[in-house]
């Protein structure tokens, strides 16, 4: 079991494959993409390597991101190798929603448990202004197909746009209640270099969160390693709303994931974190060596990323937010 100086354990691995993305979503790139020609990601073996060792020390639950993961062509490969470890319980995935129609057949029958798909808005001009294309049509349809292809878990991912989207809010809210998915709010993050658009368009989760509660809606009670997303139902609704509000108080507190990025970093922490090297210790043949490097750098694991303080130091790395 992987515990950290604060005595939280960790359960669940967000394990980044590529940082390529084919989206511009204005609030994770206000720059443009900027592409890595260099970029060494992560094999099959070395995903192998990691994963088994990451199970080793207790990791249950495996959460595929990116960039888009997608648009990596061994995506379902990684889905069954990372499912038939022993020791791994569920199989996640977070995607914008790219070919989701399409592909979502195979990741099921590959072993995926669960996906988040990324939809900030219902409105096509909207969508246009947020992602840089409309392609809202595909994205509800693959929301559908996967509801109904079996995937047990889905959720839809609304980034909170003061200038975009927040006029919207009860749309979304509304199409909530009529699907068996959990539509998530999250609260905007300051990424290195969006500090303009994001002083112009953070809404604070907790607020919203407040005005469900007035319309009826009723916070589920969490278990101290659910995470720190929240979760509201509401009598008369098919769907649940969840709140990610990482600049509340108490938002590290349940924290249960640790992150590795695309080329093999680990990471403590979505926030402030530079990253530990993973790959030199991947190759040996003594798996040993491997765990002992992942168990000597959580360790280092802060309490917190301060943010609720103003802590402007700890802006995130856009990549480690895994599109
Ligand atoms: P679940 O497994 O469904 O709990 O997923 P998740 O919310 O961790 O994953 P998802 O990939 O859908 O991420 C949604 C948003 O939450 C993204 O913006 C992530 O970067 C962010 N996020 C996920 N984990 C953390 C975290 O520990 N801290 C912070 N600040 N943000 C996080
Ligand atoms: N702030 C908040 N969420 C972000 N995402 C990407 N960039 C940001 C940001 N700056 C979200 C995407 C996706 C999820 C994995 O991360 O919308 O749904
Ligand atoms: Fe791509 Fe995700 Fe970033 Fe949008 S948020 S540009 S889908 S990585």
């Amino acid at each position: 079991m992987l515990l950290d100086p604060q005595g939280r354990s960790f359960s669940y691995l967000r394990l980044s494959i590529t940082d390529l993305c084919n989206y511009r979503c204005n609030y994770c790139l206000p720059d443009g993409f900027k592409c890595d020609h260099k970029a060494h990601y992560l094999s099959l073996d070395e995903i192998a390597a990691l994963v088994q060792s990451f199970a080793r020390h207790g990791i249950t639950k495996v959460r595929i991101t990116g960039g888009e993961p997608a648009l990596r062509r061994d995506v379902s490969e990684i889905i069954k190798l990372i499912k038939n470890t022993p020791g791994i319980e569920k199989v996640a995935m977070t995607t914008n929603g790219y070919q989701l129609s399409r592909n979502i057949k195979n990741w099921h029958a590959a072993g995926l448990d669960a996906i988040n798909i990324s939809c900030d808005s219902l409105d096509p001009r909207m969508m246009q202004a947020i992602i840089g294309r409309n392609n809202l049509d595909a994205i509800l349809q693959g929301i559908d197909d996967a509801i109904s292809i079996g995937i047990k878990q889905v959720k839809v991912n609304t980034v909170l746009l003061k200038q975009f989207n927040y006029q919207q809010l009860n749309q979304l809210i509304d199409w909530a209640k009529s699907k068996p998915l959990t539509l998530r709010f999250i609260e905007l993050m300051q990424t290195g270099d969006n500090k303009d658009y994001f002083n112009a368009n953070h809404v604070s989760a907790d607020e919203v969160g407040k005005s469900l509660i007035l319309e009826g809606w009723v916070e589920s009670l969490r278990a101290k390693n659910a995470g720190p997303a929240r979760e509201f139902a509401h009598p008369s609704a098919l769907g649940k709303i969840g709140f990610i509000a990482p600049y509340s108080k108490d938002f590290c507190n349940t924290c249960n994931r640790l992150r590795v990025s695309s080329q093999g970093k680990l990471h403590l922490c979505l926030f402030g974190d530079t990253g530990y090297e993973l790959r030199p210790f991947m190759n040996s043949d003594d798996p040993a060596i491997l765990d002992n490097a992942i168990s000597q750098f959580l360790t280092h694991k802060a309490d917190s990323h301060f943010l609720h303080q103003g802590y402007s130091g700890a802006t995130s790395d856009l990549a480690m937010l895994g599109g």
